[in-house]
């Protein structure tokens, strides 16, 4: 059983896709604590209900972020938790804190990276003119949404799309994808070679076309 650490800042949409994925025995995994650095995040609510063990820990209350981080990282360590999962987390982590747990935090960010990174990614695809957007579970690294991608969901972006239109669109992938990857580190298929991750026993190969080609 995968010891699990999940951050978040708000609403935890992407918390609550996994809970559900444990509850329903497709993720051999238990979420040990769930850290906002937001006391009013509803990812709380979720928690409460669920029964699992959450706290709060606000950047405000550090003299620094290198005490912040200590701090989120000594919960985890004492729970030994041994992937951290951040879902809708909304700050840049540090060395400092990415040594505690090596090649084991994972982000969800919506968008396929390197494109539309930082915030608002669905804004960003739309005013772009993107004709596929998606997302992406990747490693952490210090880089803003840049490290190693673990795998990448593709959406197409219609015409008609406005930021919350999109990312409609993207969230149900979100909470495909990130769930899938919580198993995958269960199952220990995960592999890192520098920026290539391969999930062992994967298919990989569809392709995806948006307009649909006519006589090509
Ligand atoms: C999600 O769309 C997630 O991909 C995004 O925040 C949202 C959180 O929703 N994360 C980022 O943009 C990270 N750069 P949730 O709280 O309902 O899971």
């Amino acid at each position: 059983m995968l010891r699990i650490g999940v951050l978040v800042s708000g609403r935890g949409s992407n918390l609550q896709a996994i809970i559900n994925g444990i509850e329903e025995g497709k993720i051999n995994a238990k979420i040990e604590l769930v850290v906002s650095d937001n006391p009013q995040a509803y990812a709380l609510e979720r928690s409460k209900k669920h029964g699992i063990p959450f706290q709060v820990v606000e950047r405000k209350s550090f003299a620094s972020k290198r005490d912040f981080e200590e701090r989120m990282a000594e919960l985890l360590k004492e729970r030994s938790v041994q992937l951290v999962v951040l879902a809708g987390f909304m700050r840049i982590l540090s060395k400092n804190f990415l040594k505690h747990f090596p090649n084991s935090v994972i982000n969800i960010h919506p968008s396929l990276i390197p494109a539309f990174q930082g915030l608002h990614a669905q804004k960003q695809a739309v005013e772009f003119g993107a004709k596929f957007s998606g997302c992406t579970v990747h490693l952490v690294d210090e880089s803003v949404d840049g490290g190693p991608v673990i795998v990448q969901a593709v959406v197409p972006v219609l015409p008609q799309d406005t930021e919350d239109t999109l990312s409609e669109r993207i969230l149900k992938f979100e909470h495909r994808i990130l769930p899938q990857t919580v198993q995958w580190f269960a199952e220990g298929r995960v592999e890192v070679d520098g920026r290539k991750v391969i999930v062992r026993d994967a298919r990989y190969g569809t392709l995806p076309v948006n307009p649909e080609l006519e006589k090509f």
